[in-house]
């Protein structure tokens, strides 16, 4: 059996002192954003319990699926490249990047160059630098292959959105039909929800077109973050439905209007064609500060989130 964590939106804080110019645009309306969440009980105080509980479990690997950072300033991605070294090795962790991570055009650059150890896929160069053309990249773990997309292009003031691109899709077509090959269970995280609706300014602009992908080649898992919210949909794939999951905030506190902060936990086994795949959400309920197992169950593409 794998085990496999699942953790989205951690939005480390403090924000770092920055120069005046630094927040100007769109950085100032997303501090004024960050100054308004923190009263809303989010932060480190819910974020530290939550992963001790996670690394008490001891998962085989930890998925992250982005906006580990707020406005993209420099030194943020220092504070986010600590926490995912806090998680375990790089060879344990995954991240991809959210739009928080790429919250303005002079700031793609930063997760590519900071995270690197944690979202290079197998194949890629130790001299070689990342860029938007690495994705979406691939981390084959035992029985598993992690498949990281990146939705992080840089949007205008008030906009949210994220965006795969024609060139991306192509690439994770072909790589996920060489992965069913293989034989591997195949987990795609992607930060923005790829399935159901929301406001224009927050949604992934090329959802159809991934979900067109996936009903082509398929995939057995999909993990997203973004809504801040606990979320079970499905894709139409070729061999049936394909889960796929969002957690909430992993620093949102038991009070959080969203969803109290949460990860997932997945034990897969089983061979293809005939997989099993158990979750378990732990963390915190509407409330109650204590991290206890909320939800447990086994995936089953005719019934959903099964009790188990
Ligand atoms: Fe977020
Ligand atoms: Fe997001």
């Amino acid at each position: 059996m794998f085990v496999l964590a699942h953790l989205s939106d951690p939005h480390l804080g403090p924000i770092p002192d920055a120069r005046l110019s630094e927040v100007l645009g769109k950085r100032f309306f997303g501090l004024m954003n960050w100054v308004g969440a923190r009263r809303r009980n989010f932060g480190a105080e819910t974020l530290a319990p939550l992963m001790a509980d996670l690394a008490a479990q001891a998962p085989d690997h930890i998925a992250v699926t982005g906006d580990l950072v707020n406005l993209s300033l420099p030194t943020e991605f220092d504070t986010g490249a600590a926490f995912l070294a806090s998680l375990g090795s790089p060879d344990r962790v995954t991240v991809i990047p959210g739009n928080h991570d790429a919250y303005v055009r002079s700031a793609l650059k930063y997760h590519l160059e900071r995270w690197a150890p944690f979202l290079a896929g197998d194949n890629s160069k130790p001299d070689t630098p990342l860029d938007v053309a690495s994705f979406p990249f691939v981390r084959r773990r035992g029985p598993i292959a992690l498949v990281g997309v990146s939705t992080a292009v840089p949007t205008a003031v008030f906009l949210a959105s994220g965006e795969v691109g024609h060139a991306q899709l192509e690439r994770l077509k072909a790589l996920l039909s060489e992965l069913k090959a293989e034989g591997l269970f195949r987990v795609v995280m992607i930060h923005h929800p790829p399935v159901g609706r929301r406001h224009f300014h927050r949604d992934l602009r090329d959802a159809a077109e991934f979900r067109a992908v996936l009903r082509e080649v398929g995939a057995e898992l999909v993990l997203h973050g973004h809504d801040h919210r606990a979320s079970l949909g499905w894709i139409e794939g070729p061999d049936g439905r394909i889960p796929v999951v969002g957690v909430p905030s992993a620093s949102a506190g038991p009070e959080d209007r969203r969803g109290p902060g949460r990860y997932n936990l997945y034990r897969i086994s089983g061979a293809p064609g005939a997989w099993i795949c158990q979750m378990e959400s732990r963390g915190y309920a509407a409330g109650e500060a204590d991290i206890s197992p909320r939800e447990r169950g086994v995936l089953s593409e005719a019934a959903g989130l099964v009790p188990a």
